[in-house]
C-alpha cells in the first residue's frame, strides 16, 4: 500500500518507534493522521510536528480504540492504516503476578483485537484496509528473562496471522513488525539482556524506514534486523538445538559479573 492520501492511526505515537513512524509517514503526505498515546503531552507534541491530530488514551480500553476510529471516520471518511504499536516490557518469569500477565495480555493482544473490531467494518465496506501490529523479535523467538512479554508478543504474531488468513481475500492486508533492539526508552540499560540488545540496536528512524518499505511491498513480516529472520528460520529446522543455544545464552547472562583484577 502506498501511504500518500491515506488516513493513518498510530498508537504509542508519542515516543520511540511510534513517534518515528508518525514522522516517517508524514513524508508520504497522508490525508490525515491520528497520534494516540497514553502520554497526552507527547501525543500533542508529535501531532504538531506531523500536522496530525492527537488523542490521548489507553489502548487497553476498547472505548478509546473505538473513539480513534470514529474520529478518523468523522474527519477523513475512514481509516486506511491502523498501526497498533503501543507496548511495554516487563521483567520476570513464572513468579510474575497475575495482574501483570493480564496487563501484558490487554496491551499486546486485546488492543489489536479492539483495533480490528473497530476498523474492519469500514475497511471491509471499502474493500481495502491495512493493519500494522508491532510485535517483537521476542514474538518469533523469545526474550530471556521476560515470560509475560515473550508469550503475549507471540500472541500478537498469532493474531496478526489469523487476521491476515481470514481477511486477505476481502482486501485486508496485515504486517507484523518484529524488531530486536531499538534505541528507545524501552531499553533498560541496567539489564544485561537489554545491554546486549542495545549493542545491536537500530534507531527508531531505521525501523520506520523498514516499515514504509514493508507496507509498500505488503510483506507480512517486517524484520528490520535480518538476523531475527535467520534465527526464526533455524527454529523449525532443529527446535532442540535452537532451545539449547538460547539456554546457553541465558546461562552466560546469569553468570555473576566478575570485576577485573587490578594489574
Ligand atoms: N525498543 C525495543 O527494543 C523494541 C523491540 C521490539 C519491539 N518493541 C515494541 O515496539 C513498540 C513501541 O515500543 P518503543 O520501543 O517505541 O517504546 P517506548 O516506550 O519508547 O514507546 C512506547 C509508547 O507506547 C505508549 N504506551 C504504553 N502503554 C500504553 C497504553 N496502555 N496505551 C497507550 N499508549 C501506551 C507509551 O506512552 C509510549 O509512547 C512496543 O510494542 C514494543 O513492545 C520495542
Amino acid at each position: 500500500m502506498q501511504l500518500c492520501d491515506k488516513v493513518i492511526i498510530v498508537t504509542g505515537g508519542g515516543h520511540g518507534i511510534g513517534r518515528a513512524l508518525c514522522q516517517r509517514f508524514a513524508q508520504e503526505r497522508p490525508r490525515g493522521m491520528i497520534v494516540a498515546d497514553l502520554d497526552a503531552e507527547a501525543a500533542e507534541s508529535v501531532a504538531r510536528e506531523v500536522a496530525g491530530h492527537a488523542i490521548p488514551g489507553d489502548v487497553r480500553n476498547e472505548t478509546h480504540i473505538q473513539h480513534l476510529v470514529a474520529e478518523a471516520d468523522a474527519r477523513w471518511g475512514g481509516v486506511d492504516l491502523f498501526c497498533s504499536n503501543a507496548g511495554a516490557t516487563i521483567k520476570g518469569g513464572v513468579e510474575t503476578p497475575d495482574a501483570d500477565w493480564q496487563r501484558m495480555w490487554e496491551l499486546h493482544v486485546l488492543s489489536h483485537v479492539y483495533a480490528a473490531r473497530a476498523a474492519l467494518p469500514g475497511m471491509l465496506s471499502r474493500g481495502e484496509g491495512y493493519f500494522l501490529q508491532t510485535s517483537s523479535a521476542a514474538g518469533l523467538l523469545t526474550e530471556i528473562g521476560s515470560a509475560a512479554y515473550s508469550v503475549t508478543k507471540h500472541a500478537t504474531v498469532s493474531f496478526a496471522e489469523w487476521l491476515s488468513v481470514n481477511y486477505r481475500r476481502a482486501g485486508i492486508r496485515v504486517s507484523c513488525l518484529c524488531p530486536s533492539g531499538v534505541q528507545t526508552d524501552m531499553l533498560n540499560l541496567s539489564d544485561p539482556i537489554h545491554q546486549f540488545l542495545q549493542a545491536h540496536a537500530l534507531s527508531a528512524d531505521d525501523v520506520a524506514e523498514c516499515v514504509v518499505r514493508g507496507i509498500a511491498a505488503e510483506n507480512f513480516l517486517i524484520l528490520p534486523h535480518p538476523e531475527v529472520g535467520e534465527f526464526f528460520a533455524a527454529k523449525p529446522q532443529d527446535y532442540d538445538r535452537w532451545l539449547h543455544q538460547f539456554s546457553r545464552m541465558k546461562e552466560k547472562w546469569d553468570r555473576p559479573h566478575k570485576p577485573r583484577r587490578a594489574a
